[in-house]
C-alpha cells in the first residue's frame, strides 16, 4: 500500500494519540503516505483529509483525547452513508484504513471490510467492553482517574462517617467499576453484569456497619443505575448518612498512563505492519501480554465474559 488513512471514532480515550503517533511514524518509515481523517466517520463523509508528517504527531504521546478529534456519526450507520465513506476513501487514493475506537466504530470498520476496503481496528475505549482483547486503550488511565477520586472521597467519608455512592462510566460493561473498586477497596461494587436488588444492597451496608466499619464506598457502574436514585433509596431504607458523586467525563480525559501509551504505540505499529503486507479486516488486541490480531468478524462475535472471580474477590477483601 502506498497511502493509508487513520481516524478516531466514538468516545475518545487516553492513549489514542499514542496510537496515531505510532501509526503515522511507522507508516512513513515504511514508505507510505499517511492521511489523518478528522472527526471520525463524520469527517470521512465530509472529506476532512489531512496529510500527516513526522512532525504533525510531535508532542502528543502524553496528551489525552485525540488530535484527530472524534464524533459519534449516525449517518455512517446507514447504507448510503457507508457507501459515501467507501467512495470518499477511494477518491482520495487511500488503500487501507486504521480505525481507532470501540464497539460501534468497529461495526463501521466491519462494513468497510465487507465492501472490500482493507480496514484495521485498534481498540480505543475507556469501557474495556471488547471481549476479544484483555484491555482497550484508555481503560487503565480511566481506572486510575477513578481511583484518585475514590481515595479523595474516602478521606472525607471516613472523617464524617458517611457512605459515598460513586457513579462511574460503563453503560453495558462493569469493568471500570470492578477494577477501580478493587484498587480503591470499595465496600460494594454494583455492575450491570451482576445486578443487586435494593434489599441486597441495604443488607450489604448493614453487614459492613455491623462488622465495625463506620464509612464506606459504593462504586456504581452507570449501566446499573443512577447514584442519586440509589442514595435516595438507601437514605430512606437505612439510618446511614449517604452522599452521591457522579464522576462523569473527568474519567475520559487526562494524560495517559504508561500502559495506555505502551498499548497505543504497539497497537498503532501492528496496524501499519498489517496494512503494509496488504492485510486488512483484522482487529488488534492484547492477550496474556502479547499483542495479536484477529479477524474482525471473529473478534466481534466473541461474547464478553465478566470476571466473576474478581468480583467475588473484591467482596472478600472488602470485609
Ligand atoms: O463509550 C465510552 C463512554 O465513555 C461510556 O462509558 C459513556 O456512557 C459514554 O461514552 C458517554 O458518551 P458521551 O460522551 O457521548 O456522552
Amino acid at each position: 500500500m502506498k497511502k493509508i488513512g487513520i481516524l478516531t471514532s466514538g468516545g475518545d480515550a487516553p492513549g489514542m494519540n499514542a496510537a496515531i503517533r505510532a501509526a503515522v511514524r511507522c507508516g512513513i518509515c515504511a514508505g507510505m503516505e499517511v492521511v489523518g481523517i478528522e472527526r471520525g466517520y463524520a469527517g470521512l463523509l465530509e472529506g476532512r483529509f489531512i496529510p500527516m508528517g513526522l512532525r504533525s504527531v510531535s508532542d502528543i504521546i502524553q496528551r489525552g483525547g485525540t488530535i484527530l478529534r472524534t464524533a459519534r456519526c449516525l449517518e455512517f450507520l446507514t447504507p448510503e452513508g457507508q457507501q459515501q465513506g467507501f467512495d470518499n476513501l477511494k477518491k482520495e487514493g487511500i488503500e487501507g484504513l486504521i480505525v481507532i475506537g470501540g464497539d460501534g466504530s468497529f461495526r463501521g470498520a466491519k462494513v468497510l471490510s465487507e465492501k472490500g476496503f482493507p480496514t484495521i481496528g485498534v481498540p480505543g475505549t475507556i469501557d474495556n467492553d471488547l471481549a476479544y482483547t484483555d484491555f482497550t486503550l484508555g481503560f487503565d488511565t480511566a481506572t486510575n482517574t477513578i481511583l484518585e477520586s475514590i481515595d479523595k472521597i474516602r478521606d472525607t467519608m471516613s472523617s464524617h462517617e458517611r457512605i459515598s455512592i460513586i457513579e462511574v462510566m460503563g453503560r453495558h460493561c462493569g469493568d471500570l467499576a470492578l477494577y477501580a473498586g478493587i484498587g480503591g477497596g470499595a465496600e460494594v461494587i454494583i455492575v450491570p453484569e451482576m445486578k443487586l436488588t435494593n434489599e441486597e444492597i441495604v443488607q450489604k451496608l448493614m453487614d459492613f456497619r455491623a462488622s465495625g466499619k463506620r464509612s464506606g464506598i459504593v462504586v456504581l457502574a452507570e449501566g446499573a443505575g443512577k447514584a442519586d436514585d440509589l442514595a435516595k433509596m438507601l437514605t430512606e431504607k437505612t439510618n446511614l448518612d449517604i452522599r452521591a458523586s457522579v464522576l462523569g467525563h473527568i474519567q475520559r480525559g487526562g494524560s495517559p498512563t504508561h500502559q495506555d501509551r505502551y498499548l497505543g504505540t504497539c497497537f498503532g505499529a501492528r496496524a501499519v505492519q498489517l496494512l503494509e503486507k496488504g492485510i486488512g479486516n483484522r482487529i488488534i488486541g492484547i492477550k496474556d501480554n502479547e499483542v495479536f490480531d484477529i479477524d474482525i468478524h471473529e473478534g466481534l462475535s466473541i461474547p464478553r465474559k465478566f470476571r466473576t472471580d474478581l468480583y467475588e474477590l473484591a467482596g472478600i477483601v472488602a470485609r
